[in-house]
């Protein structure tokens, strides 16, 4: 399998609304584009990256941005990963490595010394992933709710 990995473009938003569906199904499809073409109009504060194999089948996504603050970093701003999402037939032949190492060529090329990333408690995966790619854990959060 042949990876390529570029910047999004308008071009790539319907294989992107797709695979960002799978990562967040929460979201109406109407609220993933608004959103999806609000970051479009600012790809170079937060940039997403997708992934195609054989230059054409949409393989995986990243997407990321900065942040002021995020746990654990001693500086700020630090670059923060706000999606990252494979493929379940692509995934551990290094599709999710790929991306994050452009994102993280991103934020070198934009002088930050530091990357922020989070996960639900429950995704093994991902936080086995983060580890392996040199991701350590600095917080582990609970969040609450009241009905008032
Ligand atoms: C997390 C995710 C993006 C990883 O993508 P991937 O393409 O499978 O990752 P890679 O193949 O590049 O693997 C990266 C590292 O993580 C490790 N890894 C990946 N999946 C793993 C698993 N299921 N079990 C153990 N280690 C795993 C790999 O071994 C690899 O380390 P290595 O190169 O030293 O062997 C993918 O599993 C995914 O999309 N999961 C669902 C969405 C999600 O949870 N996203 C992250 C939340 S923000």
């Amino acid at each position: 399998m042949n990876i390529t990995i570029s910047l999004a473009q308008e071009i790539d938003l319907p294989d992107w609304l797709e695979m960002r569906n799978l990562l967040w199904p929460n979201h109406d499809k109407q609220e993933h584009l608004a959103e999806m073409r609000q970051i479009l109009l600012k790809l170079d504060v937060s940039p997403v990256f997708i992934a195609r194999a054989n230059g054409a089948t949409p393989v995986g996504f990243l997407e990321g941005g900065t942040r002021p603050y995020a746990d654990g970093a001693d500086g700020s701003p630090v670059g923060y990963i706000e999606g990252w999402y494979v493929g379940e037939p692509y995934r551990r032949v290094g599709v999710g490595r790929a991306l994050v190492a452009c994102f993280e060529d991103w934020c070198r090329e934009k002088g930050l010394s530091e990357v922020g990333s989070d996960t639900w408690l429950e995704n093994e995966i991902s936080i086995l992933a983060h580890n392996k790619l040199g991701y350590t854990v600095s917080e582990r959060l609970v969040h609450f709710v009241k009905k008032l």
